[in-house]
């Protein structure tokens, strides 16, 4: 008799250590607060106000690519004619130290209005502003990077 008085004994026991009631597994519950600082996702670029069409893509064919070639490297037809190398727009090194401000302002007044060659012509007579900024876009997608 004494043996099965110890056996339940033991079971009520195990159940009470082990915690299987509903308090314990509720305690485990994640904080449901928010963290106090939210840190955003590291080089996720937000979604461009001006993005690339296939327009965008034409209009550089069109007028940008004598210079700066098909794919955007500086390697245009035009670009052995000219005293200063047409930008590479594929290379992150120089462009992500400007401002998607500085290359508007390049592609709107040309080169000097920025301090740089004036064979980079300016077009603020011949593209309207959304079509320069998606350049921008464009030049943003060319490079694979942003502005640091
Ligand atoms: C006649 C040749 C020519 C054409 C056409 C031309 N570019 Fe340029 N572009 C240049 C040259 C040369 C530079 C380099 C200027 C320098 O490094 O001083 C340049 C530089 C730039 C730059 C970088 C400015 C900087 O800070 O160096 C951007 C952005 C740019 N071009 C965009 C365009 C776009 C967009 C078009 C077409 C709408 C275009 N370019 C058409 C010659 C040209």
């Amino acid at each position: 008799m004494n043996r099965v008085f110890i056996l339940i004994g033991g079971i009520t026991l195990m159940g009470i250590l082990t915690g299987c009631g509903q308090e314990p597994a509720e305690q485990k519950k994640p904080p449901t607060e928010p963290p106090a600082v939210s840190i955003p996702p590291a080089q996720s670029p937000a979604p461009r106000a001006h993005p690339v069409t296939q327009e965008t893509r034409d209009t550089y064919q069109f007028y940008c690519a004598q210079c700066h070639g098909t794919a955007g490297h500086g390697n245009g037809i035009n670009a052995p004619h000219l005293t200063v190398p047409p930008r590479d727009h594929t290379k992150a090194d120089y462009l992500e130290t400007r401002t998607d401000e500085h290359l508007f302002i390049a592609i709107q007044q040309g080169g000097l209005a920025v301090g740089r060659a004036p064979c980079m012509p300016s077009w603020q007579h011949t593209l309207d502003e959304n079509t320069i900024h998606s350049l921008v876009s464009y030049i943003r997608e060319l490079c694979q990077c942003q502005a640091l």
